[in-house]
């Protein structure tokens, strides 16, 4: 029997951010303001080794977890990650290894990731103008070193490679054609996702959102898309193909079409909290587990007990209130 959740959820995917820190000081993510030079990272003896996460990974499988997928803060900047990427890979009944990357060291690193054993890649990638990148990752990384980390990827077996680009009305969304154009017949995957009410720090407004359905319109006016089903049950972003039969496209709709009703992911922070939703105000502490000396069947039945009683539906019932919670940072949990 799998594990259900008291909405009759599995568990199913397991995402670790091994780190928060981040060589990007994206402004609706960390804003300088508040991850200024004086900005308190975890110190090392506080985040899990790789030991503890492969450990605490195989405790996962054996619930039922098929998907890992690695986050940060920015996973490339923790040293070695290859090297837990060949634990992870290991795992017996794990069926995807996956990581997310703002993609500025991607050049150097992907076929070393890829040799190690992860099996694909998402690599963000907010607007295609070089101006506009510049200045919503606040560090002045050019779009250039992005796309060469992509071509890297694919280049290493990667593919395909999904580039994830948040939308910001004001911001990026004048540009949202051009990403769409510039990736359209690469064999790459564009998802837009919709600003989303992460965190309490990055200052989000309903009136900063661009809902998918005028996304996909916008796009579709140039470049003809026609809806496509899911991959699987409860993937994120709803797939669209364009007709001339050259790729597809997808949107993230967390703000505008929830999906909570599959949803199947439970969270790991780098000093290892759980958390069993995106928009938690606060995790379970499994470190002290680890640490403490239980045994393995004992953390396991400690996890399933948080997953069993877990009812979390933060996306579909967003209200003024909630928006103005004390909510977990992205660039903590990795999204
Ligand atoms: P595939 O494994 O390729 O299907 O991708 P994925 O959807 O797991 O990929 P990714 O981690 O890139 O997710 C894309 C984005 O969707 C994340 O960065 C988040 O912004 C958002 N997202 C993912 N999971 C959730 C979730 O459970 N809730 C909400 N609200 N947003 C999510
Ligand atoms: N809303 C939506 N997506 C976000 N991301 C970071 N912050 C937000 C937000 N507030 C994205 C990143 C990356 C992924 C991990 O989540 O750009 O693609
Ligand atoms: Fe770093 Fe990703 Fe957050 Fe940008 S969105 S600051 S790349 S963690
Ligand atoms: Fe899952 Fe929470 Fe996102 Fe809903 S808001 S899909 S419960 S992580």
């Amino acid at each position: 029997m799998p594990l259900l959740d008291a909405l009759r959820r599995p568990l199913r995917d397991l995402r670790i951010s091994v780190t928060d820190r981040c060589n990007f000081r994206c402004v609706y993510c960390m804003p300088k303001e508040v991850f200024g030079p004086d900005y308190q990272f975890l110190q090392r003896a506080e985040i899990l080794t790789y030991e503890e996460i492969t450990r605490l990974a195989t405790i996962f499988v054996g619930l039922g977890v098929e998907k890992i997928r690695l986050t940060g803060g920015e996973p490339l900047v923790r040293r070695d990650l290859h090297e837990l990427i060949a634990r992870l890979s290991r795992l017996d009944g794990l069926k995807d290894l996956t990581l997310t990357t703002n993609g500025s060291l991607l050049t150097a690193q992907a076929r070393g990731l890829k040799e190690a054993g992860l099996k694909r890649i998402t690599v963000s990638l907010d607007s295609i103008d070089d101006d506009v990148f510049r200045s919503m990752n606040d560090v002045g990384v050019p779009v250039a070193t992005i796309l060469a980390g992509i071509e890297a990827a694919a280049e290493a077996g990667l593919s395909p490679v999904k580039i994830n680009a948040v939308v910001k009305r004001g911001t990026n969304d004048h540009t949202i054609v051009d990403l769409a154009r510039h990736f359209k017949g690469s064999g790459h995957i564009v998802r837009y996702i919709e600003f989303m009410d992460v965190g309490a720090t990055n200052g989000w407004r309903l009136d900063h959102v661009v809902p998918a359905r005028e996304i996909i319109e916008r796009i579709n006016a140039e470049l003809p898309l026609e809806a496509i089903k899911p991959n699987y049950r409860g993937e994120v972003a709803r797939r669209w193909r364009y007709k001339d039969g050259t790729g597809e496209i997808g949107v993230i709709a967390s703000i505008t079409q929830p999906f909570c009703g599959d949803c199947s992911r439970i969270r790991v922070s780098p000093e290892g909290e759980l958390y069993t939703c995106l928009f938690g105000t606060r995790g379970f502490d499994v470190r002290s587990l680890l640490r403490g000396g239980l045994r393995d069947a004992e953390v396991a039945e400690r996890i399933s007990a948080v997953w069993r009683v877990r009812e979390d539906r933060y996306s579909e019932v967003r209200t003024e209130d909630t928006i103005g919670l004390r909510k977990v940072e992205m660039s903590h949990i990795g999204g």
